[in-house]
């Protein structure tokens, strides 16, 4: 818990504009107790701006063990999910999930395509995130009930990387069967998938997925961060 809350600290003071150590240069360097996985990460993931390693070290491995995961941690992700901020504070999302081992679990894996069927097979849980588009109290649409739910996924997201579970999102599924065999009504949006497990060795992987399992990198800020106007440096 300490961790986390230093982290945070951390992090508000880089989103100030002011990184960490005072510099602007400064790569993120581990943090005593860092995992050996996360510190493998980091050294590899080019990063400025003192931004907290919490974000550069969160990856979306597909090698997963095969073990189940319980209710209880994937409350805890739930949770996680739950402080996001949306706007009106309307909380639009919406997370079906199916554990390994139960009657809803199959139900949610024939949804995938092939690609994702063949790394999926070792995961703990699956989930569906789903997102109401009109605003619950004065039933008016909601621009932003996507939005809110991809923050409410990334806490989640980042919440799963903390508990040292593997946190994957999937686009590669069948959304109109989704909707169709989730009885999801109309009104609300099927967003995306995403896996939860327990991180395995690359040897559980099909052979041709093995060389995907390193980290990715990022485009430059200057890509996507523009003074003033579209396109504008
Ligand atoms: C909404 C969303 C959909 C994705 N769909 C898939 C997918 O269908 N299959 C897959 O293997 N990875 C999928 N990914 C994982 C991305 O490829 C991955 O997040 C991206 O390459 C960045 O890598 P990183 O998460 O390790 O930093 C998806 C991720 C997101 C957020």
């Amino acid at each position: 818990m300490k961790n986390i809350t230093q982290g945070l600290l951390v992090s508000c003071v880089a989103f100030s504009g002011i990184s960490a150590t005072g510099t602007q240069e400064q790569e993120s360097a581990p943090k005593a107790g860092m995992r050996p996985q996360d510190r493998t990460v980091l050294a590899q993931r080019k990063q400025q701006h003192g931004v907290d390693p919490l974000f550069v070290t969160r990856t979306s491995p597909r090698a997963m063990s095969g073990e189940p995961i319980t209710k209880e941690q994937l409350y805890t992700l739930f949770e996680a999910a739950r402080w996001a901020p949306s706007s009106y504070n309307d909380q639009p999302w919406v997370f079906i999930y199916a554990l390994r081992g139960t009657p809803e679990w199959q139900t949610l894996f024939n949804l995938l395509v092939d690609f994702n069927q063949q790394w999926v097979k070792n995961a703990g849980a699956l989930v569906v995130i789903v997102s109401r588009n009109a605003f619950e109290k004065s039933g008016k649409p909601n621009a932003t009930h996507s939005f809110d739910t991809g923050a409410a996924w990334e806490n989640l997201s980042l919440q799963g990387h903390i508990s040292g579970l593997v946190i994957h999102g999937m686009a590669g599924f069948d959304y109109e069967r989704a909707k169709k065999d989730l009885t999801i009504p109309d009104g609300y949006t099927v967003e995306a998938m995403f896996v939860v497990g327990k991180p395995g060795s690359l040897e559980q992987l099909p052979q041709e997925m093995r060389g995907m399992e390193k980290p990715s990198d990022r485009k430059p800020i200057e890509d996507f961060a523009f003074k003033g106007s579209f396109g504008k440096k």
